[in-house]
């Protein structure tokens, strides 16, 4: 595996593997890599002739200070996951390299999708978001570039991002990749403590019984039904719990029998903020 640290130097490789008429298939994370990940890459690996992979921490997109000093650091690790699973080129520049002096996100506006869940309790977070993969994007010039629905939010706009901006890349996404006990995977897992590990699984447990209630019940009761399961958790505090329609992001009040729709979790386990969702029938 090649690895890179400035954005020159990348460019100038990956533009005579470009010549060279190769496809290239990017994944952007930042780092402390597991199956989720990996699942990405492997995925990549299996469409395009050259995957690219980023770690990068992006100071841009945490609204919370201690989350980002506290984010894992697992440089030496992800390295030997990204070996195994034959990633080709290892992007990982540092803040200066991307920032300059300059460490500010730039304004995006993503037609409102950026203003529910994630973009009301996390301020700035997607115009971080968008300011990374934006740059890393006009750095790699990847054909498809892929995101999981661990962070479906992001997902929608990064995809939104690509049309408004006419970028010429394929945005794919990838599953949510989860534990056996079924807490989605997440680099965050590694900060829990035993007794906020023993008790993630019961995010996703809620999730599924949430998507079974909304089959017969109205979305007012299936969200005070979570509410009240997490009132009695003594481990976990609920942010929010939200049923939306998948196209605009928008909390629905009244189901619609021709829209899509998923309901979104935002769960503190102590300081660490865990997020997940599901497809709803
Ligand atoms: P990070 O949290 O490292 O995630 C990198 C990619 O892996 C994202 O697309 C995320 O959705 C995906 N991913 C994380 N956990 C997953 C899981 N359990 N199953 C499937 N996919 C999963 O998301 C970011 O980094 C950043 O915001 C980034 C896009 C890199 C911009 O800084």
């Amino acid at each position: 595996m090649k690895i890179f640290n400035t954005k020159q130097e990348i460019k100038s490789f990956l533009h005579t593997q470009g010549e060279a008429n190769k496809t290239i298939g990017f994944v952007p994370t930042m780092g402390a890599l597991h199956e989720g990940h990996l699942s990405l890459i492997k995925k990549a690996k299996k469409k395009n002739d050259l995957v690219v992979v980023s770690i990068f921490v992006n100071p841009t997109q945490f609204d919370n200070q201690e989350d980002l000093v506290k984010y894992p650091k697992t440089y030496k690790k992800d390295t030997k996951l990204l070996e195994n699973v034959s990633c080709d080129v290892l992007f990982f520049p540092s803040v200066e390299e991307i920032y300059a002096n300059n460490v500010l996100p730039k304004k995006f506006n993503f037609d409102g999708l950026e203003h529910q869940m994630e973009g009301k309790f996390r301020e700035g977070h997607f115009n971080g978001v968008g300011t990374i993969v934006k740059t890393l994007f006009e750095v790699i010039e990847p054909n498809n570039a892929y995101f999981g629905e661990k962070d479906f939010q992001q997902l929608k706009i990064i995809k939104k991002m690509v049309k408004k901006h006419h970028l010429n890349v394929k945005i794919k996404g990838c599953k949510i990749f989860r534990e056996e006990d079924g807490l989605a995977m997440s680099s965050r897992n590694s900060r829990l403590n035993i007794e906020q590990r023993t008790s993630a699984p019961f995010i996703y447990r809620t999730l599924k019984k949430a998507r079974d209630k909304f089959e017969t019940e109205n979305t007012a009761k299936t969200t005070e039904w979570v509410q009240n399961q997490f009132e009695k958790h003594p481990f976990l505090d609920l942010e929010y719990f939200t049923i939306a329609d998948e196209k605009t992001l928008e909390s629905i009040k009244n189901k619609e029998s021709d829209k899509k729709y998923r309901a979104f979790i935002a769960v503190f386990a102590g300081e660490i903020r865990l997020i997940d969702n599901i497809r709803l029938k």
